[in-house]
């Protein structure tokens, strides 16, 4: 199976935030951008895969700024690393100034995907080369993240975390 780079998986979705996704401050609701960057996140998956591709785990959020009622908001998702059958997924959260045009990065998050078949097993999928210094990097995160994801999902003993442990050497 050939390598692919992670802007083949390049996912951006751009929409406003309307008044009925606001939370009590007119800001939008996390949930609802949660369910955005899933989206964006998940046909960035099945771009790189080209398989059926489930959620398998939320690694991290930061929501570091609010998003006002108005907003237009832009998600884009990328494929940072792909293992067997499981694959990161980074995605960037951009607002833009309605006047100039220029873009504030508002939040960002990881999520894993598996790609599955018909009945949910996992399949192997294509490796990853990363092209830019920012893919390099979180290319070269991702290992650490997995194995905390799946130390967290007791589904790793820490004692075989080799990556995440070298980082305490
Ligand atoms: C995700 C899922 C397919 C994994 O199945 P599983 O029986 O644990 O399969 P495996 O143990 O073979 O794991 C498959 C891959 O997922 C990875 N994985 C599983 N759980 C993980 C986690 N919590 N974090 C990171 N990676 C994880 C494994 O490391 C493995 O990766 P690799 O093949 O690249 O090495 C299964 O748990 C599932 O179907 N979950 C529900 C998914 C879903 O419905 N999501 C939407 C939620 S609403």
């Amino acid at each position: 199976m050939e390598a692919k780079t992670p802007k083949e998986s390049l996912t951006v979705l751009t929409d406003l935030v309307l008044p009925g996704e606001t939370n009590f401050l007119d800001n939008l609701f996390g949930g609802e951008l949660l369910a955005r960057m899933d989206r964006a996140c998940s046909i960035a998956a099945r771009r790189h895969s080209r398989q059926i591709v489930v959620t398998a785990s939320v690694n991290h959020v930061a929501f570091s700024k609010p998003i006002p009622v108005g907003s237009v908001v832009t998600v884009e998702a990328k494929v940072s690393r792909a293992f067997k059958s499981s694959m990161e997924t980074y995605v960037d959260v951009w607002t833009e100034d309605r006047l100039s045009g220029s873009r504030t990065k508002v939040n960002e998050g990881i999520y894993t995907f598996v790609a599955v078949d018909e009945v949910g097993k996992p399949v192997t999928i294509p490796q990853i080369t990363p092209e830019t210094d920012l893919e390099k990097k979180r290319f070269e995160g991702a290992l650490r993240r997995k194995q905390l994801s799946l130390v967290l999902a007791g589904k790793l003993n820490a004692h075989d975390a080799t990556a995440l442990k070298a980082l305490f050497n």
